[in-house]
């Protein structure tokens, strides 16, 4: 949950949610930021996937088969990579769902962002609503790390969910391995974020049709 006493009530949808449309039928991206085999901001991503709204599928984006990004490439990008950044282009919206290490963000993330970032003018997340969101076992809940992962995707130009924050603590027995959420008060609180990020979606859904 929001561990953080003077942040916003951690289980409201936001003040500019604007309501749900249930019935607009989405697909949203999510990254998990750790490659790890028992990684719990996978379980969140998988709790994440069971809670989303009527009308929106939550589909994985992988990272783990880039290689390193190295400029050499930009010339001409390895298909993995050139798969990453349509699937990022095939998607409403995407979610990243990452761990904190070491106050910031993992190092397998920040490379996919970069190859999402490249070729130079061809930025994946230019104009892609985003949500940041992240477990750990920590009171203040990978915190730290948003604020980095914040400033890379302003960089990178995507219009970012502002409210909810997700800094999510994770108890043990928490989210299963399948994704189910055993604590009522953080069921709703991810309802409440997934509702609030498709508020944002459908702003931007709206401007790029120009209604
Ligand atoms: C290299 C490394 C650095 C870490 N640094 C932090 C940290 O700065 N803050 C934190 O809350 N947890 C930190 N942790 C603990 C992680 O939150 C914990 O390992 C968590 O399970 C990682 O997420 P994952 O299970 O999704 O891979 C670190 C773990 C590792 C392996």
């Amino acid at each position: 949950m929001d561990a953080d006493p003077h942040g916003p009530p951690a289980t409201a949808a936001g003040p500019r949610a604007e309501g749900a449309h249930p019935m607009t039928e989405r697909t949203i991206g999510y990254i998990v930021g750790s490659i790890s085999s028992t990684s719990i901001n996978r379980r969140l991503a998988k709790a994440l996937e069971r809670l989303a709204p009527a009308g929106t599928t939550l589909v994985e984006i992988p990272i783990k088969d880039l290689p390193f990004y190295s400029q050499d490439y930009d010339a001409d990008f390895p298909q993995v990579a050139l798969d990453f950044k349509k699937a990022i282009a095939d998607v409403d919206g995407v979610i990243v769902v990452t761990p904190e290490y070491s106050r910031s963000i993992p190092g397998v993330l920040k490379n996919a962002l970069d190859w999402a970032a490249r070729p130079y003018g061809q930025g994946s997340f230019d104009g892609k609503p985003t949500a940041i969101i992240g477990t750990s076992g920590s009171p203040i809940g990978t915190a730290a790390a948003q604020q980095h992962l914040k400033a890379i995707l302003n960089h990178l130009n995507a219009p970012l969910l502002g409210q909810p924050e997700g800094y999510v603590q994770s108890l043990p027995g928490v989210f299963t391995d399948s994704g189910e959420v055993t604590n009522d008060q953080t069921a709703e609180f991810l309802s409440g974020y997934l509702a609030a990020f498709n508020g944002l979606v459908d702003r931007y859904a709206k401007v790029s049709v120009g209604a």
